[in-house]
């Protein structure tokens, strides 16, 4: 298996889940109040640790690292910006470059300023100029910046603003992890298209500002459940993954590229999405091991968008053990390159995590190419980082 030499191989995190103290945010706050919810804390601290964990990746012989611009940070008061924020996030872009890892910078990443969620969130009528105003001010950092992901799981966050609904109409008392399945987890519920409408609006917003201000091509990334019929469920397939996948992928038709983030697979049988079975093999956040989901992703994206450039940002298990890590990434490249022999576009693969984190209210799974010592965080590069920068210098498996 070769991979072309202008191949990104990297990895990727999110500000919320490695900076620590993202105090302005609406998730901070609802870790401090929702019954069933970790606590972010300092998270691995990586607003102060980021030369070290991009030197790691560097040294390692990956060449680019996705990282996130936190918005609550950057505005933590409606219409105030933190020069001092974006000095911080401009800082990252240029040790990455210098560094020699391209950057990929998400501008959202689940995460909103508390003041926006209070006045709204996603759904309030001044919700698309609120998130544009924040864009406009990002993009004077991103000089030299190649790649930018405006909303990241757009479809993820559709489910967690429905959440956050429900809880606000008092309908729910426990708020557990949205990306861990398991029996504890009340089901999530079905999002209908209005907030994906509105998320894609929001999208094509940002793509016109990061377009009319920077160099940098623009797109979003969408998580892939790689869905597969049951005999005789075609059209129920159809109907379950227009709403949580297709709505998505078809905002982005017209982009520059496309992210896709593949952790496994799921069939859809008459009532729906089958939850996994339990089973000895599934992952830490309770997913069937599917490394194969990435090629029927990757297939599926490439179809629905009619052909645009992909990058993979997001694909990775929560294992904790390493060599289950490197199996998986390795099954899940070889499918990559199978789909990649067909003729379909891929740019990149870029690994979740870089690090251990926080995954989403709970410390428990542990997805990342580094361990990290919660009480002195020191860094524990892993026998993974290591393979997948192997692979990364020689471009092949
Ligand atoms: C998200 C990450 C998350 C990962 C693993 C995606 O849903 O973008 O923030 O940690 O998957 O669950």
């Amino acid at each position: 298996m070769t991979f072309p030499a202008t191949f990104l191989w990297g990895a990727a995190t999110a500000p919320h889940q490695i900076e620590g103290n993202n105090t302005d945010s609406d998730w901070w706050l609802s870790e401090q109040l929702v019954p069933g919810l970790e606590r972010s804390g300092d998270a691995v601290d990586g607003y102060h640790r980021y030369p070290e964990d991009m030197r790691l990746l560097a040294e390692a012989g990956l060449n680019a690292y996705r990282f996130g611009v936190e918005w609550a940070r950057v505005e933590p008061t409606p219409g105030h910006f933190s020069r001092a924020s974006l000095a911080h996030y401009r800082r990252m872009i240029d040790t990455a470059l210098a560094l020699g890892l391209t950057p990929v910078v998400t501008l959202h990443h689940f995460t909103n300023p508390r003041w926006f969620a209070e006045r709204g969130g996603w759904m309030a009528d001044d919700a698309i100029d609120r998130f544009a105003g924040y864009v406009r001010e990002v993009t004077a950092i991103l000089d030299g910046v190649e790649w930018v992901c405006t909303i990241n799981e757009p479809n993820m966050l559709a489910v967690m603003v429905a959440m956050s609904r429900a809880a606000q109409a008092g309908d729910v008392e426990k708020w557990t992890t949205p990306t861990i399945e398991g029996e504890t987890r009340p089901p999530l519920p079905e999002v209908g298209p209005e907030i994906g409408r509105r998320l894609a609006e929001a999208h094509h917003a940002a793509r016109e500002i990061v377009r009319k201000h920077t160099g940098a091509a623009v797109g979003w990334t969408v998580a892939n459940q790689a869905l597969t019929p049951t005999p005789g469920n075609e059209a129920k397939l159809r109907e379950v993954r227009y709403l949580r996948e297709d709505l998505y992928l078809e905002a982005a038709r017209g982009d520059d590229f496309i992210g896709v983030q593949s952790y496994t697979s799921q069939p859809v049988d008459e009532n729906g999405v089958v939850p996994h079975p339990p089973s000895p093999d599934n992952t830490q956040t309770g997913f069937a091991y599917r490394p194969d989901a990435l090629g029927i992703a990757v297939r599926h994206t490439w179809e629905v968008t009619g052909g645009i450039p992909i990058l993979v940002t997001e694909n990775g298990i929560a294992t904790a053990d390493d060599s289950r890590r490197i199996a998986y990434t390795s099954e899940a490249l070889r499918h990559l390159s199978q789909a990649m022999d067909d003729g379909i576009d891929v740019r990149g693969y870029l690994h979740w995590s870089a690090l251990d984190n926080f995954e989403w209210g709970s410390w428990e799974p542990t997805f990342g190419l580094i361990g990290v010592d919660r009480e002195t965080f020191e860094r524990h590069p892993k026998p993974s980082l290591s393979w997948l920068g192997h692979v990364a210098r020689h471009g092949r498996l």
